[in-house]
This record gives C-alpha cells, structure tokens and sequence, in this order.
C-alpha cells in the first residue's frame, strides 16, 4: 500500500474449510459472496502434519477462479511443502497467480523466489509465529507478498496467536522503508471479530478459512468483515 493512502484490503478464504467434495462449487459460492482471492493451502505432510491438494486440483480449479462478469479471481497459493522449487513450478504451471512459501523450506530463498517470478507468479515468503523477518533483510526488493501466520500452519480452525500483530508491525515497517508495492497477508485465525485489529497492525490481505467456510452464509462473513475494515 503506498505511504498516506487507505489500503485496498482484500479477504482471501481459505478453501482448507471448505466441502472437499463440492470444490468448485464451493469456490463460485465465496466468490459470488465477495471473496478478493482464492486461498490455497497445499500440505505435503513432511513440512507440516498435514496433506492437502495438489497441482492437478488447482488445475481442476482454475477455471472456476472467476466471477461472474469473466473477471479472473487470483489464485494465492500458500506452500507449506518441503523442498519447494519443483511444486511451485508445477503451482505455476496448474494457474497460481501468487506462490508464497516458508524460508525454512528452502535451501536457496533467493533462487526460489526467482523461479517462481521466471514463471510469471508473485512470490511470496511466509513466516511462523516463531520465524524472525531477517531474510527479509536480504530480499525483500524481490518480492510482492508477505505472509505473517498468526498460527502454527497445518490446520484450520486454530486460535490467532497475539504475538504475531507485533510481527505485522514490523513487517510494515519494513515495506514502508522499502517503499516497495508488497501485500502484508494474515493467515490464521481471523475472524470478523479481531480483522479491525489485524488491520490496525498493518495487514491489507485476509485469509480465512473455518470463519467463512463454517458458516452457512459466506456472504454474511464477509460483509461482517467488511464492515470492521471501514469502521
Ligand atoms: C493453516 C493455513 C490457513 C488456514 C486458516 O496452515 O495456512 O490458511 O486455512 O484457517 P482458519 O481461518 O480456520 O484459521
Ligand atoms: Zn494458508
């Protein structure tokens, strides 16, 4: 978000929350109810306990990523994966339109992020309740996304983690001294009830997952959402 002018917030449900067995029906619900984006959280059960989806489902997907004017929704794919650089190819490949990942999972940040921006993506870092920022220090010109987990990643429906509205503050710090045009995304936890704080902190981008998806009007959420974020 440039200096001195309101950010552009956008809400980015998590598909993590949502009927495994009516994906893309469900995808075209929560964008007809407003979502900004689509969040795609792929789990390889290695570098998280978890194992979601792969780059064939994305693939499946994509097409369904639109409104109902034409208008493509982006694909923001979160890899929680270990190594990265084949899959997010592959993401890249399948129509991900931003591919972030964890550091720690790679042994190369620099040529990760490189690789995913060679594919014509927005690439991302995402950093744990217990990461420091500090690779930051060394790429931060590179990229266009970053994601602050306010929980441990692996599962939805866990409990936003205070410490990180102190992280999302220092990470704006940094973006604003950059002066560079980078997302400042939450993941984890979000809930109509505490986004006006989030935001407050410095974030502009939203997922959520078991807030949306585990109601049934998606909609409703997402207004309530809304509406914290112009109070
Ligand atoms: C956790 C995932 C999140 C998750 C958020 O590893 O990265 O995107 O879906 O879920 P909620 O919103 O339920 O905390
Ligand atoms: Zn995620």
């Amino acid at each position: 978000m440039p200096k001195n002018q309101p950010p552009t917030y956008r809400i980015a449900p998590s598909i993590l929350s949502a009927d495994f067995a009516r994906l893309g029906e469900e995808i075209k619900a929560v964008i007809a109810a407003g979502a900004d984006w689509i969040h795609f959280d792929v789990m390889d059960n290695h570098y998280v306990p978890n194992l979601t989806f792969g780059p064939m489902i994305c693939q499946a997907l994509k097409p369904h990523a639109k409104k109902a004017d034409g208008t493509p929704v982006p694909v923001d794919v979160h890899l929680m994966v270990q190594p990265v650089d084949a899959l997010a190819a592959a993401f890249a490949d399948a129509g991900a339109d931003l591919i972030s990942f964890h550091p720690e999972a790679s042994g190369h940040v620099h040529r990760s992020v490189q690789a995913i921006k060679a594919k014509g993506c927005k690439a991302g870092l995402v950093f744990n309740p217990a990461t420091p920022l500090d690779v930051l220090d060394w790429v931060i010109e590179d990229i266009d996304l970053i994601l602050i987990m306010s929980v441990n990643p692996g599962f939805g429906g866990q409990s936003f983690i205070d410490s990180a509205l102190r992280k999302i503050e220092q990470a704006r710090k940094r973006i604003e001294a950059s002066g560079k045009d980078i997302r400042l995304e939450v993941d984890g936890g979000i809930k109509a009830d505490n986004i006006a704080r989030v935001a407050a902190a410095g974030a502009d981008t939203f997922v959520a997952g078991s807030a949306i998806f585990g109601k049934p009007d998606y909609k409703a959420v997402i207004d309530a959402m809304r509406a914290e974020l112009v109070k």
